[in-house]
C-alpha cells in the first residue's frame, strides 16, 4: 500500500505569530489523522515550528533549498541549515519557483540530487500551463519534466520521493482539476515511473495540488492514482486543512 500525504505549502504567508498559532491550532484539534501530515512554513520559522512539530505526527518541509552547498551565495539558504533546524525534507520544482524565479531543469537536477545524497524528503512538482492544457499538450509536458530532471539521475533514492501534480491553471485560481482530469494524468505519471524505475515505482506517492478545497477533496482522493493533496490557500485554514485532511 501507498503511503497516504496531505502537505501544507503556506507559501509567502503568515508571519511568526500566526505561523505558529497555526500550528497550534491544528496540534490541539487532537485529531488523529488517516494520513501523513506535512506543513511547510517560510523559512524564518521552520526552527521554532519544526521544534513545536517534534513528537507529534506532523512533519515539517521547506518550500525551496538553494542547489548549492554553501558559500558566497547572498539570500540562499543550504540544505545542511534546513537539516539543522530539524527539517524532514523540501519542496522542489514548485511552478512559482520555475516560473517566477526562473529555475531551470539544471538547478532542479541538482537540488534533486542534493537531496537524495542527504536523505531530505522531496515533494516535486510538476505541472502543466493552461496554453499547454487547451494545446492537449499536458502528457507531453509532465514527461519532459521528469526526463529532463528527476529521471536523468542515476541514484535517486526513491523512498524519499513524492510527486506532486500540479497544473499551473489550478493554483491559486479556485478552478480545481476534475477528478477525471486528475486521475488521467496520475495514471499517466505512474506509467512514466513504472517505465523508468520498474515495480518499485507502485510505492511513490503521487499528490495532487490546486485549489484543493474542503469540498472537493474528497472527489480528488478517491481516485486510485491520488495518493493526497499539496494544499495552498486552504492550508492557512486550521479547520479547512484538517477537513482536507480527514476527506482522505
Ligand atoms: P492553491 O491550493 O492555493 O491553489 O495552491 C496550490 C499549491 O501551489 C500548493 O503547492
Amino acid at each position: 500500500m501507498r503511503r497516504k500525504i496531505v502537505a501544507g505549502n503556506w507559501k509567502m504567508n503568515k508571519d511568526k505569530n500566526a505561523s505558529i498559532g497555526l500550528v497550534q491550532e491544528i496540534l490541539q484539534s487532537n485529531k488523529l489523522f488517516g494520513c501523513e501530515v506535512y506543513i511547510s512554513p517560510a523559512f524564518p520559522f521552520l526552527n521554532e515550528i519544526s521544534n513545536i512539530c517534534e513528537s507529534t505526527p506532523i512533519k515539517v518541509i521547506a518550500q525551496n533549498v538553494s542547489e548549492k552547498d554553501e558559500g558566497a551565495y547572498t539570500g540562499e539558504v543550504s540544505l545542511d541549515m534546513l537539516k539543522s533546524v530539524g527539517v524532514d525534507g523540501v519542496i522542489i520544482g514548485h511552478s512559482e519557483r520555475r516560473k517566477i524565479y526562473g529555475e531551470n531543469d539544471e538547478v532542479l537536477r541538482m537540488k534533486l540530487d542534493n537531496c537524495s545524497k542527504n536523505d531530505l524528503e522531496v515533494f516535486f512538482c510538476i505541472g502543466e500551463t493552461l496554453e499547454m492544457r487547451e494545446k492537449g499538450k499536458q502528457n507531453e509536458v509532465i514527461e519532459n519534466q521528469l526526463n529532463s530532471t528527476l529521471f536523468d539521475l542515476t541514484d535517486f533514492k526513491l523512498d524519499n520521493l513524492v510527486i506532486a501534480y500540479e497544473p499551473v491553471w489550478a493554483i491559486g485560481t479556485g478552478k480545481n482539476a476534475s477528478s477525471e482530469q486528475v486521475q488521467e494524468i496520475h495514471q499517466h505519471i505512474r506509467a512514466l515511473l513504472n517505465l523508468r524505475y520498474g515495480k518499485i515505482s507502485e510505492s511513490i506517492p503521487i499528490v495532487y495540488g490546486g485549489s484543493l478545497k474542503p469540498n472537493n477533496s474528497k472527489d480528488i482522493f478517491s481516485c486510485p492514482d491520488v495518493d493526497g493533496g499539496l494544499v495552498g490557500g486552504a492550508s492557512l485554514n486550521s479547520q479547512a486543512f484538517l477537513d482536507i485532511i480527514s476527506s482522505i
